[in-house]
């Protein structure tokens, strides 16, 4: 098979070489083609640009396929751990048990955020979005541990502000919610996991004993996993972009926190819930919101439809409709969204708009409804997606960093007016 790939402008042949991934996914590399002519490529929004090599998670959106490390979805949701996932992700293979507990137990540790920082969530309005808070304090983080901010850092000072704000992440949120309602908040406990911690601090109260729900916790585990890492999206991106100009973890992290934010990426979590509160309040007419949804005129999409890459299904959203269903079955609950849900789906797989499009329901269509179960409220749910990226961003800030890649900076065509005069105001 031919290595290079050949372009011709105006006339002039340019060879240009072909880079091919573990998995057959091929690209050519056109870094050069600006020192040998003077065009770049355009490509608005990226849809067929590749910003990086790496070798942390493999997506095929034609066969619904995705793998961290090599592992399939489906085996790492079934078998495994949030924390041995984000082990996996960030440093490359599976642990051992020994490596697991030393992870484990440092992140432990570390989840009590500095006494000062409580000030900051007092000074935030009541009413002001947990998205918005999380971002905020996550950066914050760099200047409580300025030796994060180091260009050059250790790998021992990466190692620690990894765990660091692992550990941190889960009390940022969990106190932004208790915030956001005025409860106090509930300072993290040592002998509860990861995710158990987590629930210990968004649900327990000072004045009574809380029990974690181990169907929720184990579900809670699952949805966290699935959300783990998806190469090259919008957020992650921007977390390798921001990182790029040697901005440290904290500082990168938020800045994917707020790319995340997004109705488009990971905000659609609260969007499909809203969506669908809007159908049921609306009287539960499916037909008509699928109307409106295809119609050109009408800003409405299908929230939860709909992918970048994938293009057959989205296997997260298979394995999150299933645990839904299981979920809802052990706890006894009745949802009337699920319902809602369901019809909406069945409609859009089997109108012609959505199937010649191949939109399909993505991570996010069923995710909202899990985290209603659990108790949790709506505009929590993109924090959820972040706590659970939350090591994706990180194993691809630490890959970007390995691998010293340049800083970030697209080109552009330029289209605005050509040189002219200035004219003083009194002629204008
Ligand atoms: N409802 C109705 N029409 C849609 C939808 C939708 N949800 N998504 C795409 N389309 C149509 C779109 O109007 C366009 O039609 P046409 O070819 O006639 O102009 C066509 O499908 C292609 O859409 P696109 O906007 O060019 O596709 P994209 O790859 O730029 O956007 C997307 C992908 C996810 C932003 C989009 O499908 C969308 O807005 N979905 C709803 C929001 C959502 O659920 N986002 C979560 C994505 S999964 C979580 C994550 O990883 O971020």
């Amino acid at each position: 098979m031919s290595h290079t790939a050949s372009l011709t402008l105006d006339g002039t042949s340019f060879e240009l070489p072909v880079v091919v991934g573990s998995e057959d996914e091929k690209a050519i590399d056109i870094t050069k083609l600006r020192d040998q002519t003077e065009y770049i490529t355009l490509d608005s929004g990226f849809k067929n640009s590749g910003a990086t090599k790496s070798a942390i998670t493999f997506l095929d959106g034609e066969q619904g396929i995705l793998r961290y490390r090599g592992y399939p979805i489906e085996q790492l949701a079934a078998k495994s751990s949030f924390i041995e996932v984000a082990y996996l992700l960030i440093y490359g293979a599976l642990p051992t048990l020994d490596q697991l507990n030393t992870f484990s137990n440092a992140i432990t540790r570390h989840t009590l955020i500095h006494e000062d920082m409580k000030r900051f969530y007092e000074a935030y309005p009541a009413k002001a979005h947990p998205m918005g808070v999380v971002a905020s304090i996550t950066c914050s983080l760099s200047t409580f541990y300025p030796d994060s901010m180091a260009p050059n850092p250790t790998w021992e000072q990466v190692d620690l502000t990894i765990i660091r704000l692992i550990a941190k992440f889960s009390t940022i949120a969990a106190w932004a919610y208790k915030n956001s309602v005025g409860h106090p908040a509930m300072y993290p406990k040592n002998n509860l996991n990861y995710v158990e911690n987590f629930m210990h601090m968004m649900f327990a109260m000072p004045t009574e004993d809380y029990e974690v729900d181990p169907v929720i916790a184990n579900a809670l585990d699952k949805l966290l996993i699935l959300h783990a890492d998806h190469e090259q999206n919008c957020s992650t991106s921007t977390v390798r972009m921001v990182g790029s100009s040697q901005a440290n973890l904290y500082a990168s992290t938020s800045a994917g926190i707020c790319a995340l934010w997004g109705p488009l990426h990971g905000g659609a979590n609260q969007a499909v819930i809203e969506m669908l509160e809007e159908i049921q309040n609306d009287g539960g007419n499916v037909k008509k919101f699928i109307d409106k949804a295809k119609d050109k005129n009408d800003n409405f999409r299908l929230m939860g439809f709909g992918h970048r890459v994938y293009k057959n299904f989205d296997p997260r959203a298979s394995i999150i409709k299933t645990a839904c269903d299981q979920m809802l079955n052990k706890l006894g609950i009745k949802d009337p969204m699920l319902d809602i849900a369901k019809q909406l789906e069945e409609a859009a797989l089997n109108d012609s708009y959505f199937v010649e499009r191949k939109l399909y329901p993505n991570v996010d269509f069923y995710s909202g409804i899990i985290y209603r179960a659990m108790g949790i409220p709506t505009d929590m749910f993109t924090v959820m997606f972040a706590l659970g990226r939350l090591p994706g961003w990180i194993a691809q800030w630490k890959e970007m960093i390995e691998n010293k890649e340049p800083i970030s900076r697209p080109r552009q065509i330029y289209t605005g007016a050509t040189m002219r005069e200035y004219v003083n105001i009194a002629d204008r």
